[in-house]
């Protein structure tokens, strides 16, 4: 989320360094090549760098030198029993700080555990310049839109005019501010994504339900979502919640509960809800499979975690290949934008058509909107013979299955 930020960042006028030890990868962002998939970055990187307001670095201590702001976008991947691995913030602070203006405020981006904005501190040794935790809350796909109209900015400090200081930042922001304390700051960030994948569990859960009891989870939903201490949004049922933050980032604060000598039943039990569905969906399509001749062909229609983004990583699309690859399916897979990993035993193809020929089954794992617009003949003219589990509900099911296209969703009676 470095990039994006810095881009947007420069968009809103401010004028942006971003730093990276990758220098393939800083050729190719210069070159105005965005090695990620995200609406709307291309564009921005690309009017930053004719305003002069955007420039690249493989050298942090040059970079810091100047800059009243330093932002740290870092990664924490998933550690040592689960508990996030700061050893690259770790690293960069300890770097920047002899290199620091006085009175510059270092600004903690990276989704870290409780009190690294103190340990960041220590690391950095300068009491003329402030740390700061500001958790993003931005969603791959849709990033640039969440920077740029936030529902919220949520800024831990000590020093409080440093906290307004960077504030002001998000200039064009018409959102609240909460400015509160570094841990409270950083314990928001992680509860934020425990409680959106508990969302989508409970709603995958729903779905479980209603296949086992005869109810239709979209009715269910839409009678839930009218209580508005429910709501409508992000309890879409799908293959389980994947991604590169809330697997890692419900186990980190389960871990770090743990740690603190608690147990976080509620989270712990999420990431066990989740993995339980995904075997659920495995068996819901080996039900659509059934029993044929010989070793059925499975097509995947969908490799990201979500649409629109090219991001696999703890994908559940590629999860559910991988297993139906491994239970011995031969396993196609098509998405508009994203890979398939490689070894993973799954036959990428590059057109729907392609994807669609000669299947037994056509999974729908990921909600691109053009799997939506698939039409019966296609269904019907090029598979084997027309299954469809759509995980996603972007078919109009009822529709197809009048026309002889056999649409099984999970949670839903026909
Ligand atoms: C998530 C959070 O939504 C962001 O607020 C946060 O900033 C980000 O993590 C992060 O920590 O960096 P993201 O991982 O991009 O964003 O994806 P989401 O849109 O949250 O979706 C996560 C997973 O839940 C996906 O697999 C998605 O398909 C699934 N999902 C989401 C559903 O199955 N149903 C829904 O209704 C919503």
């Amino acid at each position: 989320m470095g990039l994006t930020t810095g881009a947007c960042f420069a968009h809103l006028g401010h004028v942006v360094v971003c730093v990276d030890n990758d220098l393939t990868r800083l050729e190719q962002i210069k070159s105005c090549a965005i090695p990620i998939y995200e609406v709307g970055l291309d564009h921005l990187v690309t009017e930053s760098i004719a305003k002069n307001l955007l420039s690249f670095s493989s050298n942090p201590s040059e970079a810091v030198r100047d800059a009243d702001f330093v932002f740290l976008c870092l990664p924490t991947p998933s550690g040592e029993d689960g508990k996030a691995d700061v050893s690259a913030v770790i690293q960069v602070a300890a770097q920047i700080g002899s290199d620091l203006k006085g009175g510059s405020v270092v600004v903690n981006k990276s989704t870290v555990p409780v009190n690294s904005a103190a340990v960041v501190s220590q690391l950095i040794n300068r009491p003329d310049v402030a740390v700061v935790s500001n958790p993003e809350f931005l969603r791959e796909g849709s990033a640039v839109d969440d920077f740029l109209n936030p529902d919220r900015i949520v800024i831990g400090c000590i020093d409080e005019s440093a906290g307004w200081r960077v504030a002001e930042l998000y200039s064009s922001a018409r959102c609240p501010v909460l400015l509160t304390d570094p841990v409270s700051a950083e314990t928001i960030k992680y509860m934020a994504n425990a409680f959106l994948a508990m969302k989508v569990s409970f709603v995958n859960e729903v779905a479980s339900y209603c296949h086992v009891s005869g109810g239709d989870v979209l009715e269910v939903m839409r009678g839930l979502s009218l209580d508005p201490r429910i709501g409508a949004r992000f309890l879409s049922p799908g293959p389980g919640w994947g991604g590169s933050c809330f697997p890692k980032d419900t186990v980190a604060i389960a871990a770090s509960a743990r740690s603190l000598g608690l147990d976080l039943g509620l989270v712990d039990q999420t990431i066990v809800s989740n993995r339980m569905h995904q075997g659920r969906v495995v068996q819901f399509i080996e039900e659509a499979v059934g029993s044929s001749v010989g070793i059925p062909q499975v097509s995947i229609l969908g490799l990201a975690f979500k649409a629109g983004t090219n991001d696999t990583r703890e994908s559940p699309a590629v999860a559910l290949a991988t297993r139906l690859f491994d239970r011995g399916y031969k396993v196609r897979a098509f998405d508009p934008v994203a890979l398939a990993p490689a070894n993973s035993g799954i036959e990428q193809v590059f057109s729907l058509e392609a994807a669609l020929t000669d299947a037994d089954v056509v999974v729908i794992a990921t909600e691109w909107k053009e799997f939506g617009a698939i039409t019966p003949d296609m269904f019907k003219m090029l598979m084997r013979r027309p299954v469809v589990v759509d995980l996603r509900h972007v078919l109009d099911a009822r529709t197809l299955r009048e026309v002889g296209i056999d649409v099984r969703v999970l949670g839903r009676q026909y």
